[in-house]
């Protein structure tokens, strides 16, 4: 049964995986490398949960909970003192994660589930060194990850039965809706938002329509909250074409081939929302 969580890497997604564990009831350990990192995740979190009570999303017994289930560590060996479940969220580098999952081996007990946030690395690739890759699988959340409801479950040829169970459990208590997938490039949401939003840019390259208009077909047509356009200058169009470069290599189909207009963008630094420039001007926001 998982009670004690390790998270480790206090970024984006790192510290959201924290709180929502937290506010659900379980004990959190978040890791990282800086205290500096470290207090800015929690200031972050408090930050969260304070508008979540104002906008009456959360109650105030829930943010007292999610906070006092919260510690932070600057040592990986004390972060996963019995810990049940380790979360890694460290940046996308397969050498990275390999050393952290392979040195957390050492600290954990067998039983301990390991989980990945990787994006786009194959989950077989990660578990690959391991001394027991039985107990690794992908858990993809999504960002803002106290607001998304998905949590993408990706399995290798080995990980345990026993492991994807426990962990569709967890999701549910973190009122998370789990889907499983096998390991393949792209998961399900990665390979699908890619494809239609390379084909939107192509779209957009061929003068069909406006990028405003591209946006509205898809939102207005077929119920999608935002457009494929949109959703890629909120990703960041270097991380999606870095995504899509690799999935029309692994599934060896063009249609993930990032576009001539793309790779211009990302040249010229219109990088899209965290530049202030993408597919739209957000120099006022
Ligand atoms: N940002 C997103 O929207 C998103 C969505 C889904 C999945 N992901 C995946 O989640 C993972 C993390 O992404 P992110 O956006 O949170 O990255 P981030 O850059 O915001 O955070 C990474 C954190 O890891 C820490 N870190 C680096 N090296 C470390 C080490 N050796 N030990 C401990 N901590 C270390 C950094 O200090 C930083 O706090 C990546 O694999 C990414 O592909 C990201």
């Amino acid at each position: 049964m998982i009670k004690n969580i390790t998270v480790c890497g206090a970024g984006t997604m790192g510290r959201g995986i924290a709180q929502v564990s937290a506010q659900f009831g379980y004990n959190v350990r978040l890791f990282d490398l800086k205290q500096e990192q470290l207090d800015n995740a929690m200031n972050a979190i408090r930050r969260n949960l304070d508008k979540g009570v104002a906008r009456g999303k959360t109650t105030v017994e829930e943010q007292e909970r999610c906070l006092a289930n919260l510690r932070v560590y600057t040592s990986l060996g004390e972060a996963c003192t019995d810990c049940d479940l380790f979360i890694e969220a460290v940046p996308e580098q397969l050498a990275l994660k390999h050393k952290i999952l392979c040195e957390v081996e050492g600290y954990v007990s067998k039983e301990c589930i390991l989980g990945t946030n990787t994006s786009s690395l194959s989950i077989a690739d990660v578990a690959q060194p391991l001394s027991h890759p039985e107990r690794l699988l992908g858990t993809h959340f999504f960002n803002p990850v106290h607001i998304m409801k998905l949590l993408e479950l990706v399995y290798h040829e080995g990980t345990a039965q026993s492991v994807i169970e426990s962990i569709q459990s967890y999701g549910g208590t973190i009122q998370k809706e789990c889907i499983l997938v096998r390991n393949a490039p792209g998961f399900a949401t990665s390979r699908l938002g890619v494809a239609l939003g390379m084909e939107a840019i192509r779209m957009l390259e061929e003068g069909v329509a406006s990028a405003e208009d591209i946006d509205k077909a898809m939102v207005l047509g077929y119920r999608h909250p935002i457009g494929p356009l949109k959703l890629t200058d909120l990703v960041g169009l270097d991380v999606r074409m870095h995504i899509g470069t690799y999935l029309s290599q692994a599934l060896n189909n063009d249609a993930f081939s990032p576009p001539e207009l793309m790779k211009q963008m990302v040249e010229e630094g219109k990088l899209g929302k965290k530049t202030g420039i993408g597919f739209y001007d957000y120099s006022d926001s």
